[in-house]
């Protein structure tokens, strides 16, 4: 994908916080190619157009464009499902780029915190400013200890369950720097709180990757994990509730492919891991 915007504050993206554009231009155009996992974002295209956006896609663009569209669609259903049971409850994105949750998970009840880096935080407030109190924009570096307790949370939230979002970012981090964020959230979230986070098999980790990803951004994978699984063992408090892999993308055949892949391979290519906080 090549990438060309009028705004400085786009163009001067470099490294990890550029990938941002990689989910953004998926969520805005992937749906015409892949009409079955559109996620009807409403303001993925008018932040390109408001960008002064010239993007060129080719056809190799096409799996990343399902593996983002099919995380948007699934953490859209979980999302959903966990605020049909605590309606309240904050939401929260970790390393949100310029995704947009609230829209389709805001239900006039509950709050949302969109957390990235501060020169993305300034993209955002520039394109997407808070619209109201109930969704803000929070600068924070999640790799720095004691970020939980920085999370600009209302106080009656504090010991309501909270939804958190990680998606497109642990992949990008140190792997001592992805568990340290890991336990900060379940050491610090309320029991009943839920986590959605990506991984990659650690087969596309590194620079000898046998799965090789598009690496146009500089920005390579340095995190990869086996399953879900490894990362619930990460803390006593965390328990795995599911893991989805993209081959459910691709249909029944990719999906059989996969579970042998997944007997050798110990997990998937590309999935999706759902987490609780409990009590041990
Ligand atoms: C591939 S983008 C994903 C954006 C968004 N989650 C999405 O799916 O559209 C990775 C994002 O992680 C953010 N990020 C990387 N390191 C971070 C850190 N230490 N603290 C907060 N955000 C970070 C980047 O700035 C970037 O916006």
């Amino acid at each position: 994908m090549q990438f060309r915007a009028h705004s400085s504050l786009v163009e001067n993206l470099t490294g990890v916080p550029r990938t941002l554009l990689i989910p953004l231009v998926a969520r805005a155009n992937g749906g015409t190619t892949f009409p079955l996992l559109e996620p009807n974002d409403r303001y993925a295209q008018e932040l390109l157009t408001a960008m002064g956006a010239e993007v060129k896609t080719s056809g190799h663009d096409a799996p990343t464009f399902v593996n983002v569209l099919w995380r948007t669609v699934l953490i859209k259903e979980l999302g959903s499902d966990f605020f049909s049971r605590a309606p309240q409850s904050p939401g929260i994105n970790l390393g949100a780029g310029l995704a947009h949750y609230f829209q389709w998970l805001g239900n006039g009840k509950n709050t949302w915190i969109d957390v990235d880096l501060e020169q993305v935080i300034d993209l955002r407030k520039s394109f997407l400013p808070d619209s109201s109190s109930h969704c803000l924009n929070q600068a924070m570096d999640i790799t720095q200890p004691g970020w939980w307790n920085r999370l600009p949370l209302h106080k009656r939230d504090h010991k309501r369950p909270v939804f958190v979002v990680c998606e497109g970012v642990l992949m990008y981090l140190e792997p001592c720097k992805v568990r340290s964020i890991i336990r900060e959230f379940a050491e610090n979230a309320p029991e009943g709180s839920e986590l959605i986070l990506d991984f990659v098999s650690p087969l596309a980790v590194g620079p000898t990757a046998v799965l090789r990803h598009n690496e146009e951004t500089g920005a390579p994978f340095a995190w990869g994990v086996h399953n879900g699984l490894e990362i619930a063992h990460l803390h006593p408090r965390l328990e795995l509730l599911s893991q989805h892999s993209v081959s459910e993308a691709y249909g029944l055949g990719a999906s059989w492919a996969d579970m042998y892949w997944g007997l050798l391979m110990g997990g998937p290519v590309y999935g999706l891991a759902h987490l609780r906080v409990t009590e041990p």
